[in-house]
């Protein structure tokens, strides 16, 4: 891991980086299929900067699909788990870079894709974007994506994030009212906006992990964690006693320069 001087940023992440690793989801192929499509770049011989990388969920599935992967993040126990995860051979195609995505480390015109799997929210929205763009190759293309729960698409859903919203401080998401997705296609030249939307099956016990591993979870004390994770168990349990969920998701991608 190339490790060069860091302010600290990314922290909130790094706190709950096992639950991250262990209980958000990947992005359908739908997805990926989605962004060669529209940006015509193919992920065979590619270079991608993957911004905002985190524990690789996007960068690892990049470079299944024959991609070079440079993973930058500023949360080093995020990029602790990316590294073990790219390790052997394998791991050739994949470089760690500890850094803020507002200021790259890497050179003019390197890259095919640069993307943001969830993350672009995190940084500078102009800075970031003229840095994707210095580090683009002409014919290049930005990628934004979000893996969101489908709260309109089931009543549970509904209930489960309006429930979050009462008993979260800085939750944010489909329950608040102004809340909508993050605007990176105001802050670049759209080619295309697509929403992808695809069911997630999961038990109970790996989606409040999940729960757990967003910002505004790791803003709480772990008492008050507890508290709200114990209500929104005995409320699923209540509900889906069998103890799974068919929860319907979406991911918001948009593809620009
Ligand atoms: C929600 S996670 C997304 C991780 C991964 N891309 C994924 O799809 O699961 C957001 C990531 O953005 C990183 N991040 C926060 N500020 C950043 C910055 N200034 N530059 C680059 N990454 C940043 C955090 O450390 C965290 O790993």
């Amino acid at each position: 891991m190339n490790t060069g001087p860091i302010k600290n940023l990314g922290r909130s992440f790094d706190r709950v980086a096992d639950a991250y690793d262990a209980a958000r989801p990947a992005y359908p192929d739908e997805v990926y299929r989605a962004v060669t499509e529209v940006s015509g770049v193919e992920f065979d011989g590619a270079t991608t900067v993957d911004v905002g990388a985190g524990t690789g969920i996007m960068t690892l599935a990049l470079r299944a699909r024959g991609s070079q992967v440079i993973a930058v993040d500023p949360g080093e126990a995020m990029l602790a788990r990316l590294v073990s995860k790219a390790g052997g051979e394998q791991g050739r195609r994949v470089e760690a870079v500890l850094a803020d995505g507002n200021a790259l480390p890497l050179a003019d015109g390197v890259a095919d894709l640069v993307t943001y799997a969830q993350s672009w929210h995190w940084l500078d929205p102009a800075i970031s974007i003229a840095e994707a763009r210095r580090v683009l190759r002409p014919e290049g293309a930005i990628v934004g994506c979000w893996n969101l729960n489908h709260a309109a698409q089931a009543e549970w859903l509904a209930a489960y994030e309006a429930r979050l919203a009462r008993e979260v401080p800085a939750y944010w998401g489909p329950a608040v009212e102004q809340w909508s997705v993050p605007p990176i296609a105001s802050a670049f030249e759209v080619i295309e906006e697509r929403w992808i939307p695809w069911t997630r099956l999961i038990g109970i016990d790996d989606f409040l992990l999940d729960l757990r591993s967003h910002s505004y979870m790791a803003a709480l004390s772990q008492e008050r964690a507890d508290e709200v994770v114990e209500r929104q168990r005995a409320e699923l349990r209540r509900e889906f006693p069998e103890g799974v969920l068919s929860v319907p998701m979406r991911v918001y991608l948009a593809v620009g320069k």
